[in-house]
């Protein structure tokens, strides 16, 4: 695996291989990687010949209040599941690389409305700052696909939309949500979990599966299957953030016609948010 820090030390690379007329797949992420991080990778060597991982903890998508200097920083264990994981280039810049102006003058990629519900409700500023980092990974790699996970789904909805509404030459692909043996998404921040909340963290998942199976069953009440789920996760001993039915495209609340719907919950355990969703189609 070849470890690039600037941006034109890997353009330089990437343009010879696309002379050759490799296939570029790319899966950016903010390291302290974990196996949802590298089925991802393994996607992308499924469906391409040079496979690029970016690691960033891109301070521009981190509320005031939020973890960035916090977030784990695990680089060398990183390379060594990346290397393990067929990894051929890992782009791993640091915030002056990235952000060459400072991060108050960067300009800006926007997804209106999409981005005002849901995370977007609760962490104002967040998806702007995804999308632009992302924009500019896009523009650092041109990969033909980029791979993101079902996990963050409502990022893969606005990033898809992001691609559709600027014309960008990527394939935006999704790859499943990978789980603890209970049922718990993996994420960076289960580590924030305290032993003794651990047990009924699992909850999330299960109050979203018991709406979707509702769902399926006929039952459209979505604000009562809501309300009852938000208790659910109450007595579990957490804070619902949302748990909400929308159309899984538009990510407006789900109408009662609408064939395709995703519910998505938020909670917050003493000093974690955790998210997860799930997808219900109907034919
Ligand atoms: P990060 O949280 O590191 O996630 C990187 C990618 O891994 C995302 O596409 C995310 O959806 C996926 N992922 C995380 N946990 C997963 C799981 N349990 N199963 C499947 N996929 C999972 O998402 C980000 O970083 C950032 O916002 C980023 C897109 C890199 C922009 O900074």
């Amino acid at each position: 695996m070849k470890i690039f820090h600037t941006v034109n030390g890997l353009r330089d690379d990437l343009i010879q291989d696309r002379l050759q007329g490799l296939k570029i797949g790319f899966v950016p992420t903010m390291g302290n990687l974990h196996d949802g991080h590298l089925a991802l990778l393994h996607q992308a060597n499924q469906t391409n010949d040079i496979v690029v991982c970016s690691i960033f903890v891109n301070a521009l998508q981190f509320g005031l209040n939020e973890d960035w200097d916090k977030y784990p920083r695990t680089y060398e264990s990183d390379c060594e599941k990346l290397r393990a994981a067929g990894c051929d280039y890992l782009f791993h810049p640091d915030d002056v690389e990235m952000y060459p102006n400072g991060l108050d003058t960067q300009s800006r990629v926007i997804c209106p409305t999409m981005t005002d519900v849901l995370c977007g409700a609760s962490r104002p500023g967040h998806f702007e700052g995804v999308t632009t980092v992302v924009s500019k990974l896009f523009n650092i790699v041109q990969p033909d696909e980029a791979i993101f996970g079902i996990k963050d789904y409502q990022q893969l909805a606005v990033i898809r939309r992001m691609a559709e509404d600027l014309c960008m030459p990527i394939q935006i692909t999704s790859a499943p949500i990978h789980r603890e043996a209970d049922g718990l998404a993996m994420s960076s921040r289960n580590r924030y979990i305290t032993e003794d909340e651990r047990p009924q963290a699992t909850v999330l998942k299960e109050s979203l599966d018991w709406i979707a199976s509702q769902i399926r069953s006929g039952n459209r009440a979505f604000s009562e299957l809501e309300a009852e789920a938000t208790v659910q996760i109450e007595r579990a001993g957490f804070a619902v953030d949302y748990v909400t039915c929308s159309n899984s495209k538009t990510l407006d609340l789900a109408a009662d016609d609408d064939s395709e719907i995703t519910v998505l919950g938020a909670m917050f355990t003493e000093s974690a948010r955790l998210i997860d969703n799930v997808s219900i189609s109907e034919e």
